[in-house]
């Protein structure tokens, strides 16, 4: 609908780091690459004063920090001058007002508008009021899209209220919800890798699959986001929103269509697959740690008992997975940033070979997210001059080898363009989030009131002993491949 007619991206909380760092060196990456529509405005708005000319200033200096391609004037002369800055409060509506005019102004008769929330979460529903009271999210003539950052509630309840919230004013087809792990390339690529090739499918179930394993490690700490990570922790930052994001797309089934409602019905029903755990199953499946130096943060309560890791055994009960854990991990201060999903395979049922060290290797499909974007798949091979000892072998595709090195756009690009196109499959629906605030809901109460201390692990370790037992106890290990280092 519509699709001709200017486009306005109105950001909200403009001053930030997040339009700085990521949506603007991506919107120029995408007009850069000349998939931006063809009459197009950037309209910051946030509290703090600046000019136009001060606030193009501000964001090419962004850019060339933190774009990954290179900085070139003549190309961001070209995009400038479509960035502009209005300086107002989030719950003024005078300031909604002048916001309107300004907007309609440059459009004339009918545009399109995006409306990207990058505040701090507590103040987009009165944002969304108050646009909705002045008027600017009635669709006469163009479409009207709202973009929303996490964290999107902090629980079941509070995500409820948002979105009763919000629904009031917009249809859930305006709403494009950001979970950016969505937007990476090769998270895209598990479905892909399951659904574009023939030979994974019939093997990706309980009958080839011993379990999968999801690790999600960052090797800094909390940095500066000490005060709003310490009131969050590693549930609501990390495993609510990207781990089960993940999970949905190893163990989700072909969609009739990658249609957004099509894929995401898919996996909203791996969601409410996942075996809701009470607090015996918190104790016995769900590992929770802090590193060691996180009380002495800035900004972080010293006696906080915030985790910054966790490992979760998780049970899918379908069809497909009755049966094949999988085991989720992910934490601040860790040894390594990699993020990979691993498929580990059955053992073959008879074993006719000597292995080298002790037994056959189970195949493995490793698929790499990050740094080293990729797919690993291991398999035993025989090794030579010897009767029949075998060793586990990488069969190796690095995105960077095949693609080149620059070929992996940042995932806020793909989402900005989907939010312009309206592809909403990469988004997340209400119903989603809510279920997933509905499984890890229990495990936060479970830890309020457990009397079982939290655990401590090093800076630079694998995170606690515990989160290693959580597989040891079920006769398995982690199963990390290294990636390619730089
Ligand atoms: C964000 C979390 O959603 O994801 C951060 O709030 C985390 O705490 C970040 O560092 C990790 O993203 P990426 O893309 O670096 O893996």
């Amino acid at each position: 609908m519509a699709s001709g007619l200017p486009t306005s991206i109105i950001i909200f909380g403009a001053s930030g780091d997040l339009t700085q760092r990521k949506l603007i060196p991506s919107l120029f990456n995408v007009c850069r690459k000349g998939r931006m529509p063809k009459q197009f405005r950037i309209i910051g708005y946030g509290g703090t004063a600046y000019t136009d000319e001060a606030f193009r200033a501000h964001l090419e200096e962004g850019v060339k920090k933190f774009a990954s391609f290179e900085f070139k004037p003549e190309q961001w002369e070209d995009f400038a001058p479509h960035l502009f800055y209005l300086q107002g409060k989030y719950d003024t509506l005078d300031d909604f007002e002048k916001l309107s005019e300004a907007t309609t102004k440059w459009e004339g008769d009918a545009g399109n508008r995006i409306y990207y929330m990058a505040t701090p979460p507590g103040i987009f529903p009165h944002i969304i009021d108050l646009l909705g009271i002045t008027e600017q999210l009635t669709e006469n003539g163009g479409w009207r899209r709202v973009v929303i950052e996490k964290p999107f509630g902090i629980d079941l309840d509070s995500a409820r209220v948002l979105n009763e919230q919000i629904h009031k004013t917009l249809n859930e087809n305006q709403i494009y919800r950001i979970d950016h792990y969505l937007g990476k390339e090769t998270v895209q690529n598990i479905l892909v890798t399951r659904f574009a090739n023939t030979i994974f499918e019939p093997l990706w179930n309980r009958n080839y699959i011993d379990h999968v394993e999801i690790t999600v490690a960052e090797k800094v700490g909390v940095e500066h986001r000490g005060r709003f990570y310490d009131g969050v922790g590693v549930m609501r930052d990390m495993f609510q929103n990207h781990l089960l994001q993940l999970l949905s797309l190893v163990a989700m089934e072909p969609p009739s269509s990658f249609e957004a409602n099509a894929l995401r019905n898919e996996k909203v029903k791996v969601l409410c697959s996942i075996r809701p755990m009470n607090s015996e199953a918190v104790a016995q499946n769900a590992v929770r740690a802090q590193y060691k130096g996180y009380l002495q943060e800035d900004g972080v309560n010293p006696n906080s008992k915030t985790p910054t890791f966790a490992a979760l055994k998780l049970q899918v009960d379908n069809w497909r997975w009755q049966g094949v854990p999988f085991y989720l991990r992910s934490g601040k201060a860790l040894k390594e940033k990699t993020s990979q999903v691993t498929i580990q395979f059955k053992e073959p049922p008879h074993l006719l070979f000597n292995a080298s060290d002790g037994g056959l290797n189970p195949n493995m499909l490793v698929l790499f997210l990050q740094p080293d974007e990729g797919v690993h798949w291991r398999f035993e091979a025989k090794v030579p001059d010897t009767i029949s000892e075998t060793r586990p072998v990488d069969m190796e595709f690095h995105y960077a080898d095949s693609f080149g090195k620059a070929a992996i756009p940042e995932a806020y690009e793909r989402l900005l363009l989907d939010t312009i196109t309206g592809d909403a499959s990469l988004f997340t629906r209400a119903d989603e989030v809510e279920t997933a605030w509905g499984l890890i809901d229990p495990i936060l109460e479970a830890w309020k009131s457990t009397s079982q201390p939290l655990a401590a692990y090093d800076v630079g370790s694998w995170g606690p002993a515990k989160a290693d037992a959580l597989l040891a106890r079920d006769g398995r290990i982690w199963s990390m491949l290294d990636g390619r280092k730089e």
